[in-house]
Formats: structure tokens, sequence, C-alpha cells
């Protein structure tokens, strides 16, 4: 088949999420003007550049037109912690996507330990692998299509990163200590447990 997603695909469900996967997760950590704590999922989510180390999210629209809490955020306080989502704790991630009111806690709906940070003032969560401090760098408004808002694009600098111990073997990050959860299409998800290793050509 071939289609223009302006035209629409002609499927019972949308399939380019299902195209680009795996995706990573961004389990994004932020606080409100209030300093109530968010916590939410992201796949639109990678790295972006390694020195200094950059990352982007991007929040789609909502129906109701508001912006997501995430966005809102961090928007607001320039500030949010990027976790890496283990297999282990892949229940309390989707527990965490709900479309929860603006200033309900989701680490408590969770059940999930806040852990302060070292630089930023979101907090991260506990026992996650990875936490990836970071500050606003700059923001993308999307296009909109048929009538419906454009997505936002948040690119911000990791300016901390913590690794726990346990993850770090031989000097190594070993992503295979903790199975780092990614994102496929639909209600889909799969799971990091093999690693391989390629040599680049010499040339
Ligand atoms: C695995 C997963 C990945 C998601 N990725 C995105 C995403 O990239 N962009 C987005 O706008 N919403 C995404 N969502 C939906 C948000 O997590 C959901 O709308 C959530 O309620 C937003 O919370 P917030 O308003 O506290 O930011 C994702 C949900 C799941 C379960």
């Amino acid at each position: 088949m071939f289609y223009e997603p302006k035209d629409g695909h002609g499927l019972p469900h949308n399939p380019f999420k299902a195209i680009v996967a795996p995706r990573p997760i961004a389990w994004v950590s932020s606080l409100s003007t209030e300093g109530v704590a968010n916590l939410a999922p992201y796949s639109f989510f990678n790295a972006v550049a390694d020195a200094p180390p950059m990352l982007m999210i991007s929040s789609s629209p909502v129906p109701s037109n508001e912006d997501k809490d995430t966005l809102t955020n961090i928007l607001n306080t320039g500030e949010f912690v990027v976790h890496i989502v283990p297999h282990a704790m892949r229940d309390a991630m989707n527990v965490t996507s709900g479309g929860y009111a603006h200033n309900d806690d989701e680490f408590k709906r969770a059940g999930l330990e806040k852990a302060p940070s070292t630089i930023v003032a979101p907090p991260r969560i506990a026992n996650a692998p990875i936490a990836m401090e970071c500050r606003h760098h700059v923001n993308l408004g999307f296009p909109g299509q048929n009538g419906v808002r454009g997505s936002h694009v948040i690119f911000g600098e990791v300016v901390g990163i913590h690794i726990a111990d346990e993850a770090l073997v031989d000097g190594k990050l070993d992503v295979t200590t903790y199975n780092p959860l990614a994102r496929l299409g639909y209600m889909d998800y799969s799971t990091v447990r093999d690693v391989f290793s390629l040599d680049r050509p010499k040339v």
C-alpha cells in the first residue's frame, strides 16, 4: 500500500508509530508552578547530541486542546528529569500515563518513591536505573493537520546523570542489568535483552 498521511491510511489504526519502532521511552518528571510533582512516559523521545548531551521529547495535542502537564511544567519551570524505564517498572510506567488532573502527583498514583535531584528541582524516581537531570534549551511548535493542533517538541540539555551502581559492569553501562522497555505501535512494547557488537570498518 501507499498513502499520503494528509489523506488518511484507511487502516483500522494509524501504522506510523508501529513503523518507527522500537522507540525508547522517556519517563519524565517535572514540577508544576505550585510545586506538585508530575511523571509521564513519552516515546517520541531520543538523544540528539552528545557534547553537551541533548535530548528531545514531543508532546502530542489532546482533544481538549490543552497542553499536557509535562509540557506546561517544562515551559513554566525550565527543568525536568528523564528516566529510562526498566522492564520491572513497566506497570508503574503505564499507571503514570493516565490523564490525571494537573496537580495530581503520578509518583503517588504509581506508588513510586521520590529521591531529590542534584541540580534541578523536580524529584527523580528513587530506584530507576538511569535518571538524567535536564534544563530546557529550546522548543518548537509543529504545524497542525486537518484542524488538529500540532505537536510541541522540547529540546533539553542533560546537566546531570545518575546511573545505578548495579548497571555498571567493568566500567560500561550494561543495559541487560535492567532491560530497558521500548515502545512499538498500538499497545505493544519490546524489551532490550539481546546485545551484540559490530566493529566499525577500518578505512
Ligand atoms: C509508552 C507511552 C509513550 C507515550 N509517548 C507519548 C509521547 O511521545 N507524546 C505524547 O504526547 N504522549 C505520549 N504518551 C501519552 C502520555 O503519557 C499521556 O498523555 C499522559 O497522560 C501525559 O501526562 P502529563 O499530562 O502528566 O504530561 C505516551 C504514553 C505511553 C504509555
